[in-house]
């Protein structure tokens, strides 16, 4: 199979594209570095880069053209900077839009995207959200731009998939508690949780969910990808300690979250499981004890929020 994955240098997409390259497949993968890594994708047989952005709609059309891909995974996405309204809306509205119109122009069968949880908004109405909950991207940039790229996606009329995703963690993640935590308990810097809660799915469980999405071609439509239950982030701080093997002297500080963060967001992941037959097998101290792993070997040189949070 052919598959080009935009954001494929990224935490998701690389994974994906690691996977795709085992068993044999052809990658190309558009990214512009914005928050990817390059020691993310080894050079190997099979996988080629293009570094640019999928903002020009010339480059997503030539890159889609000329491979030929037989589906295209589109996990690019901008979120670093809350206040980048343009940058968030060339990536994630005019991106999204250019690579629906090359796949529509190209005859590409299948499309499949990633969406953000925070579509749901920051007080969702309930516990777990199922996908019939309203859509209420108004609190950030992120959420609208990834909302309105999800539209086009239903507009274009195309076979598509939109996983609307848990908090991802594991090996390459950059963002969210995890990198944060690791950077200030190996650096002996006081450190805090918020007081929320999250759902967290570990990246080879979500990898292996959109494997068998893959494989079932009649599938159409959104799904979530959760592991269907919310832990605190004090639990997750707790699976950090652990892995790195810290006692601390006195409890962490838990401070409350700011204006643009939901106290918990909780998936049902009930037609991913039904229509998929699949079910996260990572427990959150194995995943935690793989991603601090990652730390260690590689290091942190940044790491990304679409949260205006106190970072001192
Ligand atoms: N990680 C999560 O918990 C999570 C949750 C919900 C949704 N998502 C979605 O999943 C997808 C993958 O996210 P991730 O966690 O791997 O993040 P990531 O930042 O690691 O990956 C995104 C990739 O997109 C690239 N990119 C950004 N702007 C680009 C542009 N204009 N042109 C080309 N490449 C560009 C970045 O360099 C990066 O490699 C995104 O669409 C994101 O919105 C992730």
């Amino acid at each position: 199979m052919k598959a080009l994955i935009t954001g494929g240098a990224g935490f998701i997409g690389s994974h994906l594209a690691d996977r795709l390259l085992d068993r044999g497949d052809e990658v190309l993968v558009i990214d512009n570095y914005a928050t990817g890594r390059r020691d993310n994708l080894k050079p190997r047989s099979g996988l080629t880069i293009v570094e640019n952005t999928i903002a020009d709609g010339q480059v997503v059309d030539d890159a889609i053209g000329s491979f030929g891909p037989d589906i295209v995974v589109h996990a690019a996405a901008s979120y670093k900077d809350p206040d980048n309204w343009a940058e968030d809306s060339r990536a994630n509205v005019l991106g999204t839009a250019n690579v629906v119109r090359a796949c529509m122009k190209r005859g590409v069968g299948r499309i499949i995207y990633f969406q953000t949880a925070l579509c749901y908004g920051l007080q969702p109405i309930e516990r777990p959200i199922t996908l019939n909950h309203p859509l209420h991207p108004e609190a950030s940039s992120y959420a609208i731009s990834k909302t309105a790229g999800e539209q086009y996606i239903r507009l274009s009329g195309l076979n598509w998939l939109s996983f609307r995703l848990a908090n991802a963690y594991g090996p390459r993640n950059l963002s969210g508690p995890l990198p944060t935590f690791f950077q200030r308990l190996t650096s002996n810097r006081p450190c805090f949780v918020m007081d929320t809660r999250r759902d967290f799915i570990y990246v080879h469980d979500l990898v292996d969910c959109v494997l068998r999405a893959i494989a079932k071609s009649a599938l159409n439509g959104a799904y979530h990808i959760s592991s269907g239950a919310d832990f605190s982030i004090n639990e997750l701080f707790d699976a950090a300690l652990k892995a790195l093997n810290i006692t601390l002297e006195k409890p962490v500080e838990v401070r409350p979250r700011g204006a643009d963060d939901a106290f918990t967001i909780l998936l049902d992941p009930s037609r991913t499981i039904t229509d998929l037959g699949w079910r996260p097998t990572t427990s959150l101290t194995d995943g935690v004890a793989a991603a601090i792993a990652y730390y260690r070997e590689y290091g942190i040189a940044e790491t990304y929020t679409h949260l205006r949070i106190d970072k001192h």
